[in-house]
């Protein structure tokens, strides 16, 4: 039996999906232990594109049961779409999803308090608008809807009224607001994946055939604990959350392995100490294809931080790093990294002192000369070009945490193995 855990190291979208897919090759169970449909996980199937939001990775490799975890907002009718496109590629589901009783559930109504808040901010958060803020607020505040209530329709019914109700009495939405809601195609997602939910306790905890890979959405910076707060999102997606979101204690976690970007991007508001507003910038962005899997938008795009980067090997308890997206640095003469901040006229190497003040640091960067050529042929790291190589140990020295695996292209055989 192992446990084994693939985090984001930085604001997201860093290649998780394609490290689970990678991973998942030689396990039974992939679950999922926070977030929702704010997730976007890109996979290649048979040199097919395909954006997993709920459903984990691993799905696409037979040999695996998905749990959903009782630490995710589950969208109903966003698991019918992610199941038509499973469907739509041959991929076949049947009795490998299991939606945990206990994991709570977007409604339409979440979604459109989220969409109001953030007209109402003027966009401040730039939330993916996937209902997930205002689903957590109602479990926190106790009046949630659980996975098991959708196993009796009646009560669930009674649920949504109520708690629509209760929107209106706030004035978290207008009467006319409710017209925008289709609850019937709402209704028949859920009877449609009512088979799905249930008690995902004994498989988790079925020591004889549990290989299991733990698969976080959204990055460490995002965390509501640990991140760049109120700009994150409303889960614990560090390692963390593991222990609530799915039960697993972290003493039975064998290894953590942090997900980072060989650059670093955000998408969405708030403060981002690397970012780049220069041609560098936007040449990130579009060799790098840098453009949201939930929501298309153009994510921003900085340099590699090294501060930040050695804050999330700490909260996560990395035991292992996979570096992505090298590839996109093939064509840059010259490479940055940043190895403090500056903030009143301190030298700043740890996060936390600046987190509440990170949009007013100054990054202060190391300089590396490019490589100028395409790591697409290398396949294991010695083929890597020699400048590739010392930006690669540089980042490793820094942080503390071996790189084991080094990702250079988006498709499944595109990866060196450094163990
Ligand atoms: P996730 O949310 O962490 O799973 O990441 P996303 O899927 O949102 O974004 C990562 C993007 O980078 C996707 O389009 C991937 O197909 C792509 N990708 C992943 N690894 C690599 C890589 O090593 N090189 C390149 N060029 N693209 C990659
Ligand atoms: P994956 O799993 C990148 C960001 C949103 C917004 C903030 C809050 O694909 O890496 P939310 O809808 O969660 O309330 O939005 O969090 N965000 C992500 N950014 N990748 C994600 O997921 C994200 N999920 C949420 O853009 O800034
Ligand atoms: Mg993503």
């Amino acid at each position: 039996m192992s446990i084994n855990v693939i985090v984001g190291g930085q604001w997201g979208d860093e290649g998780k999906g394609k490290i689970v897919d990678l991973l998942s090759k030689n396990v039974n169970i992939v679950a999922r232990y926070q977030g929702g449909s704010n997730a976007g996980h890109t996979v290649y199937h048979n040199n097919k594109k395909i954006i997993l939001h709920q459903i984990p990775t691993g799905i696409l490799r037979e040999n695996n049961v998905c749990i959903l975890g009782k630490g995710m907002v589950v969208d109903p009718d966003g698991i019918i779409e992610e199941i038509e496109c499973l469907n739509n590629n041959n991929i076949d589901f049947n009795n490998r999803i299991i939606i945990d009783y206990y994991a709570h559930i977007v409604t339409p109504l979440h979604k459109l308090i989220d969409k109001i808040n953030e007209e109402k901010s003027g966009g401040k958060i730039g939330t993916t608008c996937k209902g997930i803020g205002p689903t957590y607020q109602d479990k926190y505040q106790r009046i949630g809807i659980r996975a098991i209530d959708l196993l009796d329709i009646k009560l669930l019914k009674k649920k949504i009224e109520e708690r629509t109700k209760i929107a209106i009495d706030r004035s978290e939405i207008c009467e006319d607001d409710l017209l925008n809601i289709n609850l019937n195609d709402y209704y028949s997602s859920c009877i449609k994946i009512k088979d799905f939910i249930n008690d995902s306790f004994p498989v988790l905890f079925n020591k004889d055939k549990s290989n299991i890979l733990i698969e976080g959405a959204q990055g460490t910076l995002l965390d509501i604990d640990h991140g760049t707060f109120p700009y994150v999102t409303s889960s614990n997606c560090s390692s963390g959350g593991i222990s609530t979101g799915l039960g697993i204690p972290g003493n039975k976690l064998d290894s953590v392995i942090g997900i980072f970007k060989a650059y670093v991007t955000r998408v969405g508001g708030g403060p981002f100490p690397t970012e780049l507003f220069d041609e560098n910038g936007k040449q990130l962005q579009s060799i790098g294809k840098e453009l949201g899997a939930t929501t298309g938008r153009v994510r921003r795009c900085g340099w590699f931080d090294i501060v930040a980067a050695k804050y999330s090997a700490c909260i996560n308890g990395l035991t292992g790093i996979a570096l992505t997206k090298l590839d996109i640095l093939d064509s840059f003469d010259t490479i940055y990294v940043c190895t403090h901040y500056e903030y009143k006229g301190s030298k700043i190497t740890e996060m936390s002192k600046v987190l509440n003040y990170l949009d007013e640091v100054t990054p202060v960067y190391k300089q590396f000369k490019g490589w100028n050529c395409s790591v697409e042929g290398s396949r294991v790291f010695e083929d890597l070009p020699e400048e590739a190589k010392v930006y690669i140990n540089f980042l490793s020295s820094e942080i503390g945490v071996p790189i084991e695996i080094i990702s250079i292209g988006p498709k499944r055989h595109q990866i060196l193995n450094l163990q």
